[in-house]
């Protein structure tokens, strides 16, 4: 039996979450009997705030920065180099086998990254060309891709070759041969193979249109729906064969939200399937992925029924009472982790939901209970120190491990915790959900990418560690189920899910951001900057550099006035807010509403951050903090390239170059007066997490710890703090740069103190 260990918050307080414009005893009742009158039959308890639409967000400034990285790293090449995707099963591929979920996952991250890059006018990837006019990206000058040709013929001109496979569908990539002065030989690809080095040879790939990549899935699959209504292949006759359906039918839900014109047609096509699935889950119940997952399907089908419910709602009802009927019973494992279902770490992840999706479906207010008790539970057994994530190597590890944070957390557990918590917050409007979420996006997701150029997203872990000091192939290693390679980062180590799954991390947290409310105004739950077109006409500007920034000026272009519900986070509490530079309350850890009349009125905030120091269940170990970033000593890798693939594709190993066993000097009685903050901020047009040219930093004192040694190749629990109270068996007081935890690939993030 687990014992129960308590959180201890020496420093931070932690807020409760008051939902302000939201009264949850009134409110959905009312509603839901109005509703009820209406239509003589159940209807949804509305969320406390309902994400705009896929497709109203145009993101500005390091967002869309970051996501072009994204756009032009592996989330825009998959399609182009990797089986799972590239021949997927769900394409009329034969690769993606078995659980069929990889190209689920993929569209899951993609149709909405897709949208934001069209809305933001950089939907067309970097085309590499020979003819050097463009500036964009040269041909890979001496490269044959050998195999995979549809065609080969002599053309006038590079261009022409470029031109042929523009307009040749199949056509991915091209070779030509420019040694013979008079003509050039093309060769036109489908596929991009093995790589040879042939001299005058030159390979380009075509990239094209980002959000082409997915029109081309989602049409692909709606013009392949079985007359039964079953979506994508159909060989596995278990109750497992639901699973990779769940994401296709949230990207189909996406889709049709970007592209209204074929709302109607996916609103057909995704009845048809679920009656399908009903009919089969007489049958054939819910099993494995299926039975674990089933909240994602009750997402889907709560969406069809406030989108698109085709005067089915009885139908729709009953369905959703069958998934709920055949998915674990997660409301009783997070009580105590003991029965209703089981710690595999990325279904822990992703049930974080499922009160939430049942609260929407019951109007049941225990799931709101539910909800807030199963986050505190899952810190107080799993959690780490940091307080950023859950430790989660395949299995949630015992409870005594997470004082070891050198063990690792899943990046599919990564991005599920981020979408639960992000549709936690949408659901009952508590602050706490949505600076966890805030909390895992700005640290945790951009800290699993590693390149020599820093900041791209080509190369990511399986696990990530809090305390990290080398990303190598290690048979002897502290997590427990996983591969040696599991923390190296590269195209798919260990497994290839998060290859697929990440994608829909920053995608789906950007349409997580500003929200609609039960009072007729707006929510915003998160800062990123950000452009967001409004229902009914106007629109709302978010202007900031947060996290790199601390403030905020929100312009929100209205048609008439409505309140605007400002999210200040649990810890700023010296946040200053102003309406047209008149102050008003701004009150920490919850939704502080303002009314905006008709016209623009400007809303700024200054969230005055301050220098945190928290001890989550010892004070053994410290992590630093300021406002959403956690800040870690960097270490400096030597990289060593241990597998190549196509575009920028690497596998890496990293080992330390440099020094990590510090202990902090720390000021017991104020901690935050031992460092010093230096807000540089965001330079326009860099990579926002680069691993060397960061954007905030801290200075600190520390002494190096000689006795911190390795267990099983990774850095040892901290030593006991204080951890130099013998003056003598201390390094020196020497100065140390902490930076953005999501900036480094090496790092120490739990530190003693000296
Ligand atoms: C082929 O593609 C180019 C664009 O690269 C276009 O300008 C041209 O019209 C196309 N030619 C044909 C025959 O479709
Ligand atoms: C091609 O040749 C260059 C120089 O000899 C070498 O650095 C490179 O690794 C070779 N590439 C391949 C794919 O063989
Ligand atoms: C765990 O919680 C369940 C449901 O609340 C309860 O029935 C069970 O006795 C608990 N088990 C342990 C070991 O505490
Ligand atoms: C926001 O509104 C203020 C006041 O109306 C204006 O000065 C400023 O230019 C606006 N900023 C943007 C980016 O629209
Ligand atoms: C906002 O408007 C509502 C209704 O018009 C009013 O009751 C409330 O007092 C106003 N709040 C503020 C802070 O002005
Ligand atoms: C980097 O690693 C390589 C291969 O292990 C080694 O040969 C080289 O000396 C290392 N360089 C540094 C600076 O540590
Ligand atoms: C990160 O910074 C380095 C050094 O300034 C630069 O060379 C590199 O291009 C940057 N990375 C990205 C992805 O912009
Ligand atoms: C201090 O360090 C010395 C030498 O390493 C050791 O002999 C002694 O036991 C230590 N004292 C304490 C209180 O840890
Ligand atoms: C550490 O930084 C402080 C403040 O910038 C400086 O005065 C001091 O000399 C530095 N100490 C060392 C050992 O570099």
């Amino acid at each position: 039996m687990m014992p129960l260990l308590r959180v201890v918050v020496l420093v931070v307080a932690v807020a409760v979450g008051v939902v302000v414009g939201f009264n949850v005893d009134a409110a959905p009742l009312d509603q839901h009997e109005r509703f009820a009158s209406q239509r003589k039959g159940r209807s949804l308890t509305p969320r406390a705030y309902e994400p705009l639409p896929v497709g109203s967000i145009t993101p500005k400034g390091w967002f869309l920065r970051q996501l072009k990285i994204q756009a032009e790293g592996l989330s825009g090449h998959l399609a182009l180099f990797w089986p799972d995707i590239m021949s997927s099963s769900w394409i009329g591929g034969n690769a993606d086998p078995g659980l069929h979920e990889r190209t689920p996952y993929w569209l899951n991250g993609v149709v909405p990254l897709a949208a934001l890059m069209k809305n933001a006018h950089e939907d067309q990837l970097a085309q590499a060309r020979k003819d050097g006019s463009s500036g964009d990206p040269v041909c890979q000058e001496g490269v044959d891709m050998m195999y995979s040709d549809l065609t080969d013929l002599d053309v006038s001109r590079v261009n022409a070759c470029h031109d042929l496979c523009v307009n040749t569908t199949a056509c991915i990539a091209f070779v030509v041969d420019d040694c013979n002065k008079d003509k050039v030989h093309c060769w036109l690809k489908y596929a991009i193979t093995a790589k040879n080095n042939a001299t005058c040879r030159c390979f380009v790939t075509m990239t094209g249109a980002f959000s082409a990549q997915a029109d081309k899935y989602i049409s692909y699959i709606l013009q392949h729906q079985k007359p039964s209504g079953w979506l994508g292949p159909d060989d596995d006759k278990s109750g497992n064969m639901y699973w990779s359906r769940f994401p296709v039918m949230l990207s189909l839900a996406m889709y049709a939200e970007a592209n209204p014109s074929q709302a109607a047609t996916i609103g057909t096509a995704m009845l048809a399937f679920m009656k399908e699935a009903s009919k089969r889950m007489q049958s054939t119940p819910f099993s494995d992925w299926s039975a674990a997952r089933g909240m994602d399907m009750a997402l889907a089908v709560e969406w069809l029924i406030k989108n698109h419910p085709q005067g089915q709602d009885d139908f729709l009802f009953s369905f959703l009472d069958l998934v709920r009927k055949q998915t674990w019973d997660w409301e009783t494992w997070f009580t105590n982790f003991t029965t209703g279902a089981n710690p595999h770490g990325v279904n822990n992840a992703q049930a974080l939901k499922s009160s939430a999706v049942w609260f929407v479906a019951s109007g049941d207010e225990k799931m709101h209970e539910s909800s807030r008790e199963r986050m505190r539970n899952i810190d107080d057994y799993y959690g780490f120190a940091s307080g950023v994530l859950f430790c989660a190597d395949e299995l949630l590890c015992e409870a005594a491990e997470r004082k070891f944070p050198s063990r690792g957390t899943e990046l599919c557990a990564v991005v599920e915790s981020m979408f639960s918590y992000n549709t936690m917050f949408s659901v009952h409007g508590d602050v706490l959900f949505a600076d966890r979420a805030e909390r895992i996006a700005y640290n945790a997701l951009p800290a699993t990418w590693a390149s020599p150029a820093g900041g791209d997203m080509w190369n990511h872990q399986y696990l990530q560690a809090l305390n990290e000091i080398n990303a190598a192939v290690n048979d002897v290693h502290v997590w427990t189920h996983d591969g040696p390679d599991a923390e190296t980062y590269g195209l798919a180590p260990n497994y290839g899910c998060c290859t697929a799954n990440f994608n829909q991390g920053w995608s789906k947290f950007a349409h997580m951001i500003v929200f609609t409310t039960q009072d007729g105004g707006i929510a915003i739950g998160a800062y990123a900057p950000l452009k967001a077109a409004l229902p009914g006409g106007g629109e709302m500007d978010i202007i900031t550099d947060y996290p790199f920034g601390d403030t905020v000026t929100i312009n929100v272009t209205a048609h008439r006035a409505m309140p605007v519900h400002v999210r200040i986070p649990s810890w700023a509490y010296d946040a200053v807010m102003a309406v047209d530079g008149a102050r008003v309350s701004a009150t920490a850890g919850q939704m502080n509403k303002v009314n905006v009349s008709a016209g623009t009125t400007t809303i700024t905030i200054n969230l005055n951050p301050k220098i945190r120091v928290e001890h989550w269940f010892s004070e053994e170990t410290i992590s630093v903090h300021r406002g959403a970033l956690l800040f870690s000593l960097p270490i400096t890798p030597n990289y060593t390239v241990i597998g190549v693939h196509p575009f920028q594709s690497r596998d890496l190993q990293l080992l330390p170059t440099t020094e990590w066993r510090y202990a902090l000097k720390v000021d017991p009685a104020d901690p935050a007066s031992s460092f010093h903050f230096n807000g540089g901020g965001y330079h326009p047009g860099t990579a926002p997490f680069n691993h060397t040219s960061w954007a905030v930093t801290i200075t600190a004192q520390a002494r190096v710890v000689p006795t911190w040694g390795l267990e099983k190749n990774s850095a040892a629990a901290p030593p006991a703090s204080p951890a130099c109270s013998n003056t003598s068996s201390c390094g020196p007081l020497v100065n140390v740069t902490l930076v953005p935890f999501g900036g480094t690939e090496l790092r120490i993030s739990e530190m003693p103190w000296a």
